[in-house]
């Protein structure tokens, strides 16, 4: 397998003779929007320790300090718009007979891009879940402070109890919904894109090895290799802002 897209002209073949496109991203693909991904050198995770701010056992240690680490969040992305690389796959989806986006990614520039066919399979950082009976809710219908503290931490409006962001942490289970859309999707495909992703977690999911088992060819864009480069068989070692704007272009 090639390695190193230098064969332009079948790249553009195998965007062009596609018909059901399956795209699977994560946080770089909203780096040049202005968010920070998680393992890079100026990541999340390198100023919040994940045991802490992304585990329901951190949680619960410190409600209100987890909190704040999402609001913030919350405000980061309010104020990002999406980048070229969300609006050409929000294109992208216009022009596939068949085509889904599935994003590990808990902003929502892809919706606002205008994707349609897609899913969240690690949550949205816009929603509040009920801790106890489960009810999700959409984070705006609280009036969430700019600082929390014990007092003002959100609680359920049907059983009182404590609300959390509504994100898959460490050592939870991905909603079966989606997650089965995405394995459905990289079952059925000819042509899956990875976008923006380490494949630190999402290699357990088996995504490309579904779409290499049946046949599909596998497009990766990430400035740097990753624990999926070796599935693909063009990797174009670029920011997604620029490469699939570039690409889409051409097709
Ligand atoms: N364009 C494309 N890719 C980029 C860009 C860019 N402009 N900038 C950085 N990248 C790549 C990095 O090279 C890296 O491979 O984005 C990837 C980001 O990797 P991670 O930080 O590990 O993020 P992600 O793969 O989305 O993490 C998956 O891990 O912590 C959990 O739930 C969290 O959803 C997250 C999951």
């Amino acid at each position: 397998m090639e390695k190193y897209s230098a064969d332009q002209d079948q790249l553009l073949k195998t965007f062009r003779n596609a018909c059901h496109v399956f795209v699977f991203t994560g946080a770089g693909v909203s780096r040049e929007s202005g968010l920070p991904t998680f393992r890079d050198l100026d990541g999340e995770w390198r100023q919040y320790d994940p045991m802490t701010f992304a585990t329901m056992e951190g949680f619960l240690q410190n409600p209100a300090m987890v909190w704040n680490m999402y609001r913030s969040r919350q405000k980061q992305i309010a104020e990002a718009q999406p980048n070229p690389a969300h609006i050409t796959l929000a294109r992208m989806e216009e022009h596939y007979p068949e085509f889904l986006l599935a994003t590990q990614n808990v902003d929502d520039l892809h919706e606002r891009a205008g994707s349609r066919r897609m899913v969240k399979i690690h949550g949205d950082v816009g929603q509040i879940r009920c801790i106890d009976c489960g009810e999700i809710y959409d984070a705006r219908e609280f009036e969430l402070p700019d600082e929390f503290d014990e007092n003002t931490l959100p609680k359920c409006p049907d059983c009182s109890a404590l609300c959390r962001p509504n994100i898959v942490w460490f050592g939870e289970y991905v909603p079966q919904e989606p997650l089965m859309a995405a394995v459905n999707a990289a079952c059925t495909c000819d042509l899956m894109l990875i976008i923006g992703t380490s494949g630190e977690v999402s290699n357990g999911y088996g995504l490309a090895e579904y779409a290499l088992g049946h046949g599909a060819k596998i497009v990766e864009v990430n400035p740097s290799e990753g624990a999926l480069t070796h599935y693909a068989h063009f990797w174009v070692p670029e920011p997604a802002g620029i490469a699939l704007p570039r690409i889409w272009e051409m097709c």
